[in-house]
């Protein structure tokens, strides 16, 4: 059975800091190259967060866009959702810190943890919260300062990944043209261990031996996960075009996780896709996690690459290992 929920992407808006790293930053101290980086990520540059910012301030900056783009006021706003894996701190949400930021009412606020896949994850409850009327805009924030959470001296972790917010206005929908028609969610729980920051939470509580060890930053055992990534990605296509009877040509953009270019590559050769219908910026702004397919779709608007009744499929893959879809007329 095909699903419809009524709910649209009203307003999008996204931020990235002013500081540009580029490849020649990191062949300046560490043993790597432009070369490689290019070859195996395609990324030639990224964000780097300033002093005074954080993930909170980067989110509020994207959500302000977002909601005048929607034709919205901050008073508007009935719920805050932020997807994000480098919170502001264990506790609160990041949510909350941007409500406060946003001057918005005293809604509902919370964050919600499924790595690179967390903004389709908090796109898809939205969508139900909205579904079954319990709100009519809801606010859904992909942010991440990773630069902070990874060691700057270890070169096949650093190069990867990049700062920045975007940030959707979801609201409830009477234009038959616009609708959500397909979400999948997924987790293997068993390979929590190929991504993730190992101490700092209670299972391993911050110490100077873990300091010293370095188990506060981020491990990934990438190899590993770039086969199960170009796996998992081409299933999640399957299952959205099988489920809602789309081609590949009723596509108008696919938006993946922009974490390595051959795995983009990879699901726009399965489709059979020209490069214009698979949206790529890693090169400029590297891996950004969750903020990854909101940056990329709120791009994607304000070029006017996409608009009002399209059909978007948005894929994500992340730490857990999560996977998320949405396929979305918007
Ligand atoms: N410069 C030069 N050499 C390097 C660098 C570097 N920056 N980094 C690693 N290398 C070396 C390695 O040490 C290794 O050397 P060896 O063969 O002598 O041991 C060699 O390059 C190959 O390393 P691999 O790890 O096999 O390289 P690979 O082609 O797999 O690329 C990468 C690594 C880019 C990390 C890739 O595996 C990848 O993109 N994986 C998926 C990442 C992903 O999707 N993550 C999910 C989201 S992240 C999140 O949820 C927060």
């Amino acid at each position: 059975m095909t699903l419809s929920f009524p709910v649209c992407f009203r307003g999008t808006g996204m931020y990235v800091p002013d500081e540009v790293l580029t490849n020649q930053h990191f062949t300046d101290y560490l043993d790597t190259s432009d070369e490689w980086i290019v070859t195996r990520t395609g990324i030639r540059e990224r964000r780097r967060a300033a002093p005074d910012e954080c993930t909170s301030t980067m989110a509020a900056n994207a959500s302000r866009i977002a909601i005048e783009d929607a034709g919205l006021s901050i008073e508007d706003i009935d719920l805050i959702i932020c997807a994000t894996a480098t919170g502001d701190c264990q506790f609160p949400a990041t949510a909350a810190f941007v409500q406060a930021a946003l001057g918005a009412r005293q809604v509902g606020c919370f964050d919600l943890s499924a790595a690179c896949a967390g903004f389709v994850y908090a796109a898809i409850t939205a969508t139900s919260l909205l579904n079954i009327g319990l709100y009519e805009n809801i606010l859904v924030i992909g942010a991440e300062t990773l630069t902070r959470c990874v060691d700057r001296e270890d070169r096949t972790m650093i190069v990867l990944f990049g700062d920045g917010a975007g940030a959707a206005v979801m609201s409830r929908t009477d234009n038959p043209e616009q609708a959500v028609l397909h979400c999948e969610l997924g987790c293997d729980g068993t390979r929590t261990e190929h991504i993730w920051i190992p101490a700092g939470g209670s299972r391993l509580p911050a110490s100077e031996n873990t300091v010293a060890e370095g188990l506060h930053f981020m491990h990934m055992r990438g190899r590993e996960v770039f086969k199960f990534a170009v796996k998992k990605m081409a299933e999640l296509i399957d299952n959205a075009l099988e489920k809602t009877g789309m081609t590949p040509d009723d596509l108008k953009l696919v938006i993946p996780h922009q974490s390595n270019l051959r795995i983009i590559e990879a699901a726009r050769v399965k489709l059979g896709l020209p490069p214009d219908r698979v949206a790529v910026n890693i090169q400029r702004y590297g891996n950004t996690s969750a903020a990854s397919v909101i940056m990329s779709l709120a791009e994607a608007r304000s070029e006017g690459t996409v608009k009002e009744g399209d059909l978007v499929l948005m894929l994500g893959i992340g730490a857990g290992l999560t996977w998320s879809s949405m396929l979305v007329r918007l």
